[in-house]
This record gives C-alpha cells, structure tokens and sequence, in this order.
C-alpha cells in the first residue's frame, strides 16, 4: 500500500533554515514596531512557521487554523470550509498567514478576506513554497521561500495522503 515513489531532494532543510533566517529578519524590519499575529495553516505549515518565528524580533503572538477546500467543482468559487477557526481577536492587527505552499491561490485568496472582515489592519502571506502555474486566482505571496514546478511536492510540512510531513527536506512524489 505504502509504495509511492519519492524524487531526490529538491530542497535541503540547511536551506530552508536559511532562508527562514532571511525572512524572518526581513519580516522583523517591514513590521518594526507593530504588534503582529502569525497565523498557520494546519497542518503543513508547521515545521515552516516554527523556523521562520525564531527570526522574528517582534511583539507578536501566534494563532492556527485549519481548512479546507469543498470539492473540485466549486473550488474555482473560492468557498473554503474552516474547520478550527482563530481563538485570536486580530482587530486593529497585522495578521501574517503563514503557509506551506500557494498552489490554485483559493484558500489563501479566501482567508485574506476573512481576515480583513475580522477586522485586521493588514494581512501578509508568507509561504515556504509557491507554484506559480497551478494559480487559478490572482494572489501574490508577500513573502515566498523558494518557486518550485508543477509537481507534486512532499516533505518538510507538505503531505500526500496525510503522509511525508516529517521529511527534513522537500521532495516530490515521482508516482503511486
Ligand atoms: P491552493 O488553495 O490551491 O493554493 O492550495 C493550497 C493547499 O493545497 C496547500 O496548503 C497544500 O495543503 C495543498 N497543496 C497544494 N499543492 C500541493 C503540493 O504540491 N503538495 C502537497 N500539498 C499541496
Ligand atoms: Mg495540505
């Protein structure tokens, strides 16, 4: 059952590391002197999220949420379905959304607009990865970590089927 076949590595984690060093002190600038929120997306954010807020030298808190796209045929809507939302009141607060990846765009187009509802002063994406031509809506990640193809990526967050999260690397999934 378990028997897909996993590429090379594409991204070593000495380089994520490093580039969560790189933004994280680009993030400490461009918010100096700003109470921030980081927001995860669970669940692939996380190994990311927890190296970029160690660059971070700010007043900031941390929240998560976790959602989900309905099926294929109104994903093209941008309907999204929360399913743990923010225990965080981010009124007046600059909201960063920390994510894994922004492939089609929906779910991060989607959450920039709950976000500015719930009253945030500003919302900034930072995504460990961005795959510019899965983009199905027009959404630009503020910060990007590394641009990859159009393939299937796991690894360092980022899952198929639920598995390959642990990999301290980013790889893609060859075939199942
Ligand atoms: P979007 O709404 O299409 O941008 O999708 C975002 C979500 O889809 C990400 O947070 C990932 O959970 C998932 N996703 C998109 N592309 C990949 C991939 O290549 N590998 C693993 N998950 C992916
Ligand atoms: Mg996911």
């Amino acid at each position: 059952m378990h028997n897909d076949t996993i590429g090379t590595v594409m991204i070593t984690e000495e380089q994520i590391l490093a580039k969560a060093d790189e933004i994280g002190k680009k993030i400490t600038e461009d918010f100096a002197g700003e109470e921030i929120v980081m927001v995860g997306i669970l669940r692939g954010a996380v190994l990311w999220m927890a190296d970029l807020m160690k660059h971070v030298n700010l007043d900031m808190t941390i929240d998560f949420m976790a959602v989900s796209s309905y099926g294929a045929a109104t994903k093209s809507s941008g309907i999204v379905k929360i399913n743990k939302d923010l225990d965080t009141d981010i009124e007046g607060k600059s909201v960063i959304i920390v994510e894994d990846i922004v492939d089609s765009g929906v779910t991060l187009n989607y959450l920039m607009g709950y976000f500015e509802s719930r009253g945030a002063k500003n919302v900034k994406i930072c995504a460990l990865l961005d795959k510019p031509e899965g983009r199905r809506v027009d959404l630009v990640a503020d910060y990007v970590g590394f641009v990859v193809d159009d393939r299937f990526i796991v690894g360092y967050g980022l899952d198929y089927d639920q598995r390959y999260r642990n990999l301290p690397y980013i790889t893609w999934l060859e075939s199942n």
